[in-house]
């Protein structure tokens, strides 16, 4: 499948679900599947850059996700640590800027080590931003914001009736990205989940029903061709609507 460069979403957020009922579908343990999962996830990409989308954002721990089994929590945390030793390299070659959001300061220290090397690795690098919300929950990133404008307020550099929208904004932890274009959740459920709340405002949402393990390269065109069909109004109304 081509990809038309005309439309293309700037921004592409992932919610990667269904790596669990992946591994049982096949009486695996659970942890397979998310192995399978980071498979996918280096694919997506690869070719999230091909295809010229300039920030990726994928959902991989959420702040409810420390209530799972200690041993795939521990995975999941040693998973992001080997992704971030083996590929920085890729990461400075396809000059991929990488970022983490999220509560980075609960997460261990031996990660925290390696997330900071790998944004300042690759500060420099503008081609596509590689988001990872980790430890990430929207409303504690809407509290955490809410948080800095409570701080200029008492530091007297800023009033309350000037905070609006692009002022909180500049409080998110990721203040400079642009708004979510579209949204794909894996697995066949509709839900948010507490990702991305603010940023996800005007996204376009889309829900293929393969588990994440499962999802591909033909699966993400699809997704991009289905956005570029769609019709965007911001609240406004269709431009060839506004002479009649
Ligand atoms: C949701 O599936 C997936 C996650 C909570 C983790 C996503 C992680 C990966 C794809 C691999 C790790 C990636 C990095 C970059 C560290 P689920 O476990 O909720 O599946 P289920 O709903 O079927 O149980």
């Amino acid at each position: 499948m081509k990809i038309v460069k005309k439309g293309l979403p700037e921004h592409v957020a992932v919610i990667m679900d269904g790596n669990g009922r992946w591994a049982r579908q096949r009486g695996l343990p659970r942890t397979v599947g998310h192995r399978q999962g980071m498979k996918r996830v280096k694919e997506l990409i690869e070719t999230a850059v091909k295809a010229g989308i300039k920030v990726l954002t994928l959902f991989a721990f959420s702040t409810e996700n420390w209530s799972r089994p200690k041993r795939e929590i521990v995975l999941l945390m040693n998973s992001l640590g080997a992704y971030l030793d083996r590929n920085i390299g890729e990461l400075k070659k396809n000059d991929i800027r990488f970022r983490v959001i999220g509560r980075t300061e609960q997460l261990p220290s031996f990660l925290r080590v390696k997330i900071k090397s790998a944004q300042e690795h690759t500060k420099a690098n503008a081609g596509m931003a590689l988001v990872l919300a980790f430890n990430y929950g929207a409303r504690q990133e809407i509290v955490d914001a809410a948080r800095g404008c409570a701080r200029s307020v008492q530091a007297g550099t800023l009033v309350p009736e000037d905070i609006d929208e692009e002022e909180f904004r500049t409080h998110l932890y990721a203040a400079d990205l642009p708004d979510v274009d579209l949204l794909i959740r894996t697995s066949g459920e509709l839900r948010i989940s507490n990702f991305l709340l603010w940023q996800l405002s005007y996204a376009e949402l889309y829900f293929p029903k393969k588990y994440w393990p499962d999802f591909c390269n033909e699966d993400l065109f699809r997704a991009i061709k289905e956005f570029q069909r769609r019709k965007r109004r911001f609240g406004g109304i269709d431009v060839d609507e506004k002479n009649n």
